[in-house]
């Protein structure tokens, strides 16, 4: 189907796993996808109706009934997040734990393995903010050694440049893997990642933050040690959410520094029982109202099908990046191996937050990454910043149309001033 471009520029044919995708009736059931094209899922996408109802009620349950005993009466449906988690993972129940956020889960599983002088930690150049400036704080503060490893020509973790470094690597060895990062389109080759470190007795904890809801993720398939994503980007879930699964075999090595009532038991003066199950890292503490707005969530994940979602999503940001491309003044900065939903680009002679301002003037809702979220991926290939594009299944190819007319008026406008 034609996108509204006048040289033709086209979204590659719809397979059977697409048209299972029904963006009417995701539409109809997401109030914040009426009226604006919103393109920032991988911000933070737009919750479904249900996902909100679900928050609320729990919200007003706590508020007649007190916080306590509103969680005790659905203790039930709280428990069912895990199973759910486990099934839309590949995991099982008893390997999932919950946290606030996709950085509070790396930090736990990275306190709880208690990395110390001599043992290293190796890294992708897509790796996030908030987890680079933790393996720099643990080089700078623990002794911990940090290798970021290169990148292929493709712009993925360089596998050979990998295995240089799990040969040199000292001490515990643990590979802080990504999937997909905040900067790019681009699909790291995780099982790959996983399969040397495994090779070599390292642990791969990977961040699937902008991946889990958008791709579909096995953690089997991947052989990952450790992964974590956050409840409120392609999950769609209410912000303030987040699962982390830990494989068994990695559960009894575990010994977080920070032990609490959710997953400890102070047993006498001095001594202390931890949970056997993943659930040892989270604090008792935890937006309940929220948690089980994210359990509708990966409900509705998992009944659309996780296979159709990402062949709609890999589909539109195929064609977004082919148009993108083709507009005179735009360049695409996603690298080569970027087969994701998520499509960056800059415009040539406008900053990239000017160039969402203007999009948002006409209700569409994409946003500028800033090199400071990822110095070691757009800082070093000299962006300073990047408009990012990223589409759910209420976005049509109506809605990338729109957008990639506004963004070529953009353009234009921008060269001829
Ligand atoms: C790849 C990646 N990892 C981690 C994070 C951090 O997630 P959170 O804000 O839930 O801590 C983000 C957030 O944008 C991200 O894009």
């Amino acid at each position: 189907m034609t996108i509204g471009l006048e040289d033709g520029a086209s979204l590659p044919p719809a397979t059977p796993a697409t048209a299972a995708i029904d963006v009417a009736a995701e539409r109809a059931r997401t109030a914040g996808a009426l009226g604006r094209r919103y393109f920032n899922a991988a911000g933070a996408g737009l919750m479904s109706d249900a996902v909100l109802e679900r928050t609320i009620r729990h919200l007003r349950l706590e508020h007649g009934v007190g916080g306590y005993e509103a969680a005790r009466a659905m203790a039930d449906e709280a428990a069912e997040l895990y199973e759910t988690a486990a099934a839309l993972l590949g995991a099982a129940a008893d390997e999932i734990a919950c946290f606030d956020s996709a950085t509070s889960g790396l930090r736990s599983i990275f306190d709880a393995l208690r990395l110390g002088p001599g043992d290293t930690v190796i890294a992708p150049r897509s790796s996030y903010v908030s987890q680079a400036l933790r393996l720099l704080a643990m080089k700078r503060h623990a002794g911990v050694r940090l290798d970021v490893v290169p990148n292929d020509a493709a712009g993925g973790m360089d596998l050979e440049a990998l295995e240089r470094a799990l040969g040199q690597a000292t001490g515990r060895v643990v590979v802080s893997a990504v999937h997909v990062p905040t900067s790019s389109g681009l699909v790291e080759p995780v099982a790959a990642i996983a399969a040397l470190a495994r090779d070599r007795g390292a642990l791969t904890v990977l961040d699937a933050t902008q991946s889990v809801g958008q791709i579909d993720v096995d953690v089997r398939a991947i052989g990952c040690d450790a992964l974590v994503t956050t409840g409120r980007k392609f999950l769609r879930g209410p912000r303030g959410t987040a699962l982390a699964y830990l494989r068994r075999g990695v559960l009894d090595g575990l010994g977080t520094w920070a032990p609490d009532v959710r997953g400890a038991v102070w047993t006498s003066a001095d001594e202390w029982t931890t949970d056997r199950t993943a659930r040892q890292l989270e604090t008792w503490e935890a937006a309940v109202a929220a948690r089980l707005g994210l359990g509708v969530a990966l409900r509705e994940a998992l009944d659309r099908g996780m296979a159709a979602t990402e062949a709609h999503l890999v589909r539109l940001g195929a064609g977004l990046r082919g148009a993108l491309a083709a507009i005179d003044g735009v360049t695409v900065a996603d690298p080569p191996a970027s087969p994701s939903g998520i499509v960056t680009f800059t415009v040539a002679g406008l900053p990239s937050n000017q160039v969402v301002g203007r999009l948002r003037e006409a209700r569409i809702d994409t946003i500028a990454i800033p090199a400071s979220h990822a110095q070691w991926d757009l800082g070093t290939r000299g962006l300073d910043s990047v408009v990012r594009v990223s589409p759910h299944v209420y976005n049509d190819e109506a809605d990338v149309g729109v957008l990639l007319g506004r963004v070529a008026e953009i353009a234009t406008e921008a060269t001829a001033r």
